[in-house]
């Protein structure tokens, strides 16, 4: 939702605060603002937009501060201004923060606090904090923390500073990510990710809820929230180098990410498959053996584009594991009756790890004494850290808000973990996990031919369509969640809309939208649905309506019948979801592009919603 950093040590801190606010300015960018201390005042400055309305700010201002803390913003309460933008004061100045999060009781706590003579300057929840800090502030910041949170319902990570105490920052974290960054040499930083702490260290420590980072120039220490007692936290170490979160010359972050698929998709099978025989090994599941033949049922859990990956996933886990799968939207499924226990494994997929929903509903399956193994894509967040048991998919960091190679990366994964407890549960024989390894293995080398061949059919479509206003994406089977996928990646960069149905819907409805207007793409492999797909395209085409078909290159007839045609190499059926995702992402990349959208940052989106 909005991205926080801070930093503390020997190093002027602006240029630091600012070159991390910009790596992270995905998770949020509707306004920003910066802190630091100086001849023991603190000096803020906020701005409206961007992040570079920030940067232009401080080219003006000169300062040798090595303390501070920086925001950028996504707006939950109040709407994207300078006076909403982060940090926020107490009544005296002295004491400031950042959050990420929802305050949920912001509104009593702000009566209560004007009752008591405070004066607010903004709409935010936020706000509330600080004044509440300062309430309870007698000369000990750490203390007056620990029992203002007390107060609070809600989420946050906090980054808090007082000029009464200028040698250290306070980090906050609950249910909102806080990662700190830790480089003896040259002091401490605090972040809402880690790709704005790479450039000074890889060296890192992920807060866990309800613990208080101190930072001090040479030195750190996280306390319980609770009780204060000093807590032992390990350092990991972050392998990604600054350039993978850099652009790498590509245009935009999402074009790199596209680019990326197969070393993603390599990365995320590598070690965990037997080239040979195609056994699958994921010791990161902690289920015992009788565990995993004790499963009667599995949930899915997740939102967007990684729902859309349980969507297909369910196709397969039942097709060679034979039991029976539930998919979940993560915001429906924590709201209604459900029927969990130990014999239900439930998979909750993010790329970020702390999704609201899909993290509330890792908390209620567990409570409900489910199994809970998880997908995710970072290393450390909060709902990896919750679950009985992550399935990382390594796709590197994902910075454009439109979802790729973790998507096919997820995909990845739960074809893994098909092919695990097919073997496990022994309903997948020998030959077949032969066959089916040896698909996965060969598809990363596809794809990587794909890719250049993709980006020049797309463009040629691309060109045709930009200007529709409307688009409908058909698919069958296990391609139906990719017709979803498609319309989703379509709508969330270019603005257009799109959508995702069942070929065998047309009928019941969208084929009244058919005209020349509104372009169709239909996924049509060659499968057991494949003929019920054409005749789904030949009712298009007798309603003037124009056709796109992405299928195999062996298919001669898709000339036939479409008015354009792309065309994929003849891979192993089961892996057609994964492989046909790749044109369809090329396609809303660049027909965003064509409409001069912001392809990396879309209006009114984040790259995780970490609140509900
Ligand atoms: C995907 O392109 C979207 N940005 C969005 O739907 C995303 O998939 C969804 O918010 C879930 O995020 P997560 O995978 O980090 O949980």
């Amino acid at each position: 939702m909005c991205g926080i950093v801070g930093y503390i040590g020997n190093r002027r801190v602006v240029p630091i605060v600012l070159e991390g606010l910009k790596r992270l300015e995905y998770r949020g960018y509707d306004s920003a603002g910066i802190v630091y201390l100086e001849d023991g005042k603190l000096r803020k400055h906020r701005c409206q937009g961007k992040l570079a309305n920030l940067e232009e700010l401080m080219d003006s201002v000169l300062t040798e501060s090595r303390i501070g803390l920086g925001h950028t913003r996504w707006a939950t309460h109040g709407a994207p201004s300078e006076a909403n933008a982060h940090p926020h004061s107490d009544c005296s100045g002295d004491l400031v923060l950042v959050h990420n999060g929802i305050i949920e009781n912001y509104q009593t706590l702000r009566k209560r606090l004007i009752a008591s003579g405070h004066t607010f300057t903004s709409e935010t929840d936020t706000e509330v904090m600080a004044h509440l800090i300062e309430e309870y502030l007698d000369g000990d910041l750490v203390a007056a923390v620990r029992r203002a949170v007390q107060d609070v319902e809600g989420s946050y990570a906090l980054g808090v500073m007082w000029s009464g105490q200028p040698d250290r920052l306070v980090a906050v974290r609950n249910q909102s990510p806080l990662v700190l960054g830790v480089k003896n040499s040259s002091g401490c930083f605090m972040a809402s990710d880690i790709p704005a702490l790479l450039p000074y260290t890889r060296n890192v420590i992920f807060l866990d809820d309800n613990e208080l980072a101190i930072l001090k120039a040479d030195s750190w220490q996280v306390l319980s929230i609770g009780d204060g007692r000093q807590i032992d936290k390990k350092v990991q170490r972050i392998e990604w180098n600054a350039g993978m979160a850099e652009k790498a010359g590509f245009r935009h972050f999402m074009l790199k990410e596209i680019f990326e698929q197969p070393q993603a998709i390599l990365n995320t099978f590598r070690g965990r498959i037997e080239p040979e025989s195609g056994i699958v090994q994921l010791p990161e599941i902690e289920l015992s053996l009788e565990e995993l033949q004790g499963i009667s049922r599995i949930s899915l859990v997740a939102c967007g584009t990684s729902w859309h990956a349980a969507l297909v996933a369910k196709y397969w886990l039942e097709k060679w594991v034979g039991i029976p799968v539930e998919v979940d939207i993560a915001s429906e499924f924590r709201y209604r009756r459900l029927l969990l226990g130990p014999d239900v494994m439930v998979v909750p997929i993010s790329q970020s790890g702390e999704t609201a929903d899909t993290l509330a509903g890792l908390r209620l399956a567990k409570q409900l004494g489910a199994k809970v193994v998880s997908i995710c894509n970072v290393v450390g967040s909060t709902i990896t850290r919750e679950s009985h048991g992550t399935i990382y998919t390594h796709a590197g960091p994902e910075i454009g808000v439109a979802s790729t190679k973790a998507f096919t990366s997820q995909l990845t994964a739960l074809f893994l973990l098909t092919l695990y407890l097919g073997q496990v549960r022994q309903t997948i024989s020998a030959d077949k996990s032969r066959e089916l390894g040896h698909a996965l293995i060969a598809l990363p080398e596809v794809v990587e031919k794909q890719l250049p061949l993709l980006q020049e059919a797309m463009s040629v479509i691309a060109d045709e369509f930009s200007r529709s206003r409307d688009f409908l994406y058909l698919g069958r089977g296990a391609n139906f969640p990719i017709a979803l996928e498609g319309a989703l990646k379509l709508k969330e960069i270019s603005y257009i809309h799109a959508e995702g149905y069942a070929a065998g819907e047309l009928k019941h409805g969208p084929i009244a939208l058919i005209d020349r207007d509104m372009p169709v793409l239909a996924l049509a492999p060659k499968n057991d649905v494949y003929a019920k797909l054409i005749s789904n395209v030949e009712e298009v085409k007798a309603r003037q309506g124009r056709m796109i078909l992405v299928g195999s290159e062996s298919d001669e007839s898709l000339h036939d019948i479409s008015d354009y045609v792309i065309t994929l190499p003849d891979i192993h059926e089961e892996l057609c979801p994964i492989l046909y995702t790749i044109p369809l992402q090329l396609l809303s990349y660049q027909i965003a592009n064509l409409r001069g959208c912001d392809v990396d940052q879309p209006r009114n989106l984040a790259k995780s919603v970490t609140v509900e």
